[in-house]
């Protein structure tokens, strides 16, 4: 694109932090040594045949032109219907619910629609890459308080002693990627009380709001009026449904947050695409297939731990969500003791078995003998990848 004599004018990076990220570093790599990719959160297989007919009855009906800004208004009502009959909160589908282009972009433009230049948001690390990215593009001065380490579950102490006057928002995200942890109830009430008397907003990304086990309530905080009075609700239908590539998601927020929320919304993404979101009003007529979400990824998770159980990775708990953490530090070869990074890429290279090493989630590279393996895949892919992993 360039030639003698024409000058690209020098840029001064906007994020001078960010590179590509491990997830894009492992897929590629995990494809260059035909390695099984358990690193970057997607499944293997495919949707509901019925999701993909509703698209294509959508586009043949002419649903193919701009929508509605905040949506379609199916789609918002049947949002709404879902918030009521699963956590009880009656909110507004003309005012208090927008559909937008998956979670990420929910998060992002509800940070850049509340977060004024050198406002706090307080980040609980390990965290979601794009949280930060996020802030400091919106010209917030992102705070990082760790999980308890080991543990994984919120310390109230720490995020208490974190909040300043200068803090606008907190982000929390449960289930929890990486760590696969679930907010009980009661840390949503230590949360709800923390934050009563401050005037912190909350965005809550709860993607994996449908993948709990052994009998957990998801516990959004849609269920809490205190929280859900002053929070940004954040779902992703990519998650829901098996169609990451889609990113459609959604915000619930109250009626003032959404009107804020929208003005950036609309000149940015603006609307989001027109038959996936009939598709899925239509497809959401039937609660079953995210009521029997967390039976069907449970399954797997046991799957994947049975084989796990035979070597000597140390399994974390895994309470939701479709991720595994395990402990490297026991293994029987000496690559334990390499770097969470460079296990990683050992264990692509040389076992045939992509995972995202957790330091990957803290800002400071934190290393705890940690990486995380992603169980949303066929059980022919977890048998092989388990096979592979038996020689630890
Ligand atoms: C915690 C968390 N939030 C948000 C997202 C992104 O969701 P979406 O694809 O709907 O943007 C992910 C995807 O991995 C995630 O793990």
């Amino acid at each position: 694109m360039t030639s003698p004599g024409l000058k690209t004018p020098a840029l001064t990076s906007r994020l001078p932090n960010v590179g590509t990220t491990i997830f894009t570093v492992m897929s590629a790599l995990a494809t260059e040594h035909q390695a099984v990719n358990l690193g970057q959160g997607f499944p293997d297989f495919d949707c509901d045949p019925a999701l993909l007919d509703a698209v294509t009855q959508a586009m043949q009906a002419g649903h193919n032109q701009y929508p509605p800004m905040p949506g379609v208004p199916a789609l918002r009502q049947a949002m709404a219907a879902k918030m009521q009959a699963l956590y009880g909160l009656r909110c507004d589908p003309v005012s208090e619910i927008t559909v937008t282009a998956g979670a990420t972009q929910a998060i992002f433009t509800a940070l850049l629609a509340v977060v004024h230049p050198g406002d706090e948001v307080i980040v609980l690390e390990p965290c979601y890459d794009s949280y930060v990215p996020n802030i400091e593009l919106a010209g917030g001065v992102p705070v990082r308080v760790p999980l308890t380490p080991g543990t994984f579950r919120p310390d109230f102490g720490r995020i208490a002693a974190a909040m300043t006057s200068r803090t606008r928002a907190i982000i929390i995200n449960s289930p929890h990627n990486p760590s696969g942890t679930v907010w009980s109830a009661a840390d949503m009430l230590r949360l709800q009380e923390l934050l009563a008397p401050t005037d912190v907003l909350l965005i809550s990304d709860e993607v994996y709001e449908h993948m709990v086990f052994d009998g957990q309530l998801h516990q959004s905080a849609a269920r809490f009026a205190g929280l859900a009075a002053r929070a940004f609700i954040v779902s992703s239908f990519g998650k829901t449904y098996h169609v990451t590539g889609w990113k459609v998601g959604t915000v619930v927020a109250p009626a003032a947050f959404t009107a804020e929320f929208r003005k950036v919304h609309q000149f940015n993404v603006f609307t989001v695409n027109t038959p996936m979101q009939h598709a899925l009003a239509a497809y959401m007529a039937s609660p079953a297939p995210y009521l029997e979400l967390g039976a069907f990824y449970q399954r797997k998770r046991d799957l994947f731990r049975e084989g796990l159980a035979q070597t000597r990775f140390r399994m974390l708990p895994g309470e939701g969500t479709y991720f595994q953490c395990v402990d490297i530090s026991a293994l029987a070869v000496p690559e334990r003791d390499l770097s969470e990074a460079d296990f990683c890429q050992w264990l692509t290279q040389e076992i045939g078995v992509a995972a995202i090493p957790l330091s990957a989630f803290y800002g400071d590279g934190f290393d705890q003998r940690v990486v995380r393996f992603c169980f949303a895949k066929k059980d022919d892919t977890l048998r092989e990848a388990l096979k592979r992993l038996s020689r630890l």
